[in-house]
């Protein structure tokens, strides 16, 4: 068995989105010395990412394990931003909710069918007309037939969160060398200036992670997504206060409200290797969609537009614990890394530590094989 690093090891966390990030300020503030590689911390996938902390309207059918660990993240949630806030950085989390648009009857069963799925996790779920929809949120479509006001289902800005887990694991005293890793083992990590041993190395590399350990070749991909960053101009109607989703197409879609009128839409889901150029059908796939769900967006000013590489495992679970050769993985998040960021770093500190892991955590073991081969 391999050995246990105890509290004051000196742990290497190889990437700086938002789980690197996340574990890097637990660890730390834990008492853990912990360097971070990253040519660029606090980009990639979760400088991209749309925020929303929604394990079951983000997650498919028969995803249960997913969900678990989702739902058990999303409990932490609430602490872990009052503890970033308690330490002077705020993440903005936003606690106004979601609600999902149906436009016809197929719809309106497939939210019938996820408001019984949220009340046996004991979740608030209220199924409302569409009328009902645009009273709660003004704005949205006509054509909005049916609809489903989730409470619980959250939201974060993910450029605050990145900026806050950045200050708060800098604060803490996290070194951070601004380099990749050209190669990690059980106890060091190899840049182009040289290697440096550590006690622990944690892997959160997201969709390169493969490309840094065999264990995880052909288990971690990349999954593309492009996102439009928008503004209501002067005279428009403002954004809708909760985070809006939809199917439009068979295809999922969001509309996440950031402070100062902007609101972020997303997101197309491509296999397409390493490539994150944004494609024009990309945005215009995503416009359409919005326009669909709520026209105003039309007028709104198009800021930005933007691809991420998720990173993809096989069945939509991470791959949290120590691989056969002793590096700790946290890597395959997929399209959950931010509302699976509190329960990895707690999971990660209870691998360091020798503790007990969180509920959910262990159905993650990247030592699993039987729930990927089902997908
Ligand atoms: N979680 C949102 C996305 O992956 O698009």
């Amino acid at each position: 068995m391999t050995e246990r690093p105890q509290s004051g090891t000196a742990v290497a966390v190889v990437g700086a989105g938002v789980i690197g990030l996340a574990v890097a300020w637990r660890a730390a503030a834990a008492g853990h010395r912990v360097t971070v590689f990253d040519p660029g911390p606090g980009r990639g996938a979760s400088w991209v990412a749309g925020g929303m902390l929604a394990p079951v309207t983000e997650a498919w059918p028969g995803e249960e394990a997913v969900l678990e660990l989702g739902e058990e993240s999303l409990r932490r949630w609430p602490g872990f931003a009052a503890d970033l806030r308690a330490e002077g950085f705020d993440p903005g989390l936003s606690l106004a909710g979601t609600v999902v648009a149906g436009f016809d009857r197929a719809d309106a069963e497939q939210l019938e069918i996820l408001a019984g799925y949220l009340h046996g996790l004991g979740r608030e779920a209220r199924l409302v007309t569409g009328r009902e929809l645009r009273r709660a949120e003004a704005g949205l479509a006509g054509a909005v037939r049916a609809g489903l006001l989730v409470p619980g289902d959250l939201a974060v800005d993910n450029r605050r969160l990145l900026d806050a887990l950045l200050g708060a694991a800098r604060a803490r005293g996290a070194e951070f060398v601004a380099e990749s890793a050209a190669t990690v083992s059980a106890g060091a990590v190899s840049t182009a200036s040289g290697t440096r041993e550590f006690g622990a190395v944690v892997l959160c590399a997201g969709a390169w992670s493969a490309r840094l350990v065999p264990e995880l070749a052909g288990r971690v991909r990349p999954l593309k997504g492009e996102i439009l960053r928008l503004r209501a101009r002067r005279g428009c109607l403002p954004p809708p206060r909760r985070t809006v989703r939809a199917s439009v197409e068979g295809r999922p879609v969001y509309l996440v409200p950031r402070d100062g009128g902007e609101l972020v839409l997303g997101a197309t889901q491509y296999e397409a290797g390493f490539d994150d150029t944004v494609t024009a059908r990309g945005v215009r796939e995503l416009l359409e969609a919005a326009e669909r769900i709520f026209p105003s967006v039309a007028e709104y000013e198009l800021t930005e537009v933007t691809a991420g590489l998720r990173a993809a495992s096989a069945d939509n679970l991470p791959y949290l614990g120590a691989l056969p050769g002793g590096v700790l993985a946290a890597a395959g998040h997929h399209r959950h890394g931010l509302l699976l960021a509190p329960v990895t770093a707690d999971a990660v500190l209870a691998l360091l530590d020798g503790k007990p892991l969180p509920p959910g955590a262990a159905a993650a073991h990247p030592d699993r094989t039987h729930s990927e081969e089902r997908v």
